[in-house]
């Protein structure tokens, strides 16, 4: 089949669809985030991409902490809501009940079955973006959302987004498992 050049958008396909929070001013603020990606194994960093112009970008510059929540399929309408408005105008503050761990200024959401708070150690700064990486602090559930101690996917039921069609979709079926599907053909060939 040819193939035809279609542009040159980052087609990432697709993303989680997470909710990054941080202390504006303050206040508690929220953002819609699909830019997340992990950056570092040991100790554990994730990395965000902030427009320069929202007002969470202002935020983590200034305390140097952030948080990323991981909302469930029922959550769709208020993370889309988060992704529509500024804390510039809109004080999203109270739309979530919060817990707080080791960071004052990572508030984290409690109807988020998943939840990082993070530390920023570098920023790399883009044409419009700023890319946050923060260390984790530490990563919080609850029982009924793990499998074996770890987080279960099929309880989480997070949601997927995809751009620029934005899209959210829900996950579908295991069909294999890591570090494990390609071992025959290893067998096979080396
Ligand atoms: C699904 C979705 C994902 C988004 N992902 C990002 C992102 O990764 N980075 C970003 O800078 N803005 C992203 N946005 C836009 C911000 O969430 C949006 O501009 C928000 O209103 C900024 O809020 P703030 O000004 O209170 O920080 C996203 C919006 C939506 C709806």
């Amino acid at each position: 089949m040819a193939k035809i050049h279609i542009g040159d958008q980052a087609y990432v396909m697709p993303m989680a669809t997470t909710i990054l929070g941080c202390r504006l001013n303050d206040r508690p603020n929220f953002m819609a985030l699909g830019w997340l990606t992990r950056v570092n194994f040991k100790p554990p960093m994730l990395g965000v991409a902030v427009n320069q112009g929202h007002a969470s970008h202002g935020a983590i510059v200034d305390t140097g902490e952030f948080s990323v929540n991981f909302p469930t399929i029922e959550m769709v309408e208020i993370t889309d809501y988060v992704g529509l408005v500024s804390g510039k105008r809109v004080d999203k503050s109270d739309l979530f009940n919060l817990f707080y761990g080791e960071l004052k200024n990572a508030p984290m959401i409690s109807e988020c079955p998943l939840t990082v708070e993070c530390k920023l150690v570098k920023t790399v700064e883009l044409p419009t973006n700023s890319f946050f990486i923060g260390e984790i602090v530490a990563a919080y559930s609850e029982e009924r959302f793990l499998t074996d101690g770890v987080p279960d996917i099929k309880k989480i039921k997070p949601f997927l987004l995809t751009m620029p069609d934005n899209g959210y979709w829900s996950v579908g079926e295991l069909i294999g498992r890591a570090w494990s599907a390609g071992k025959s053909m290893r067998k096979q060939l080396t």
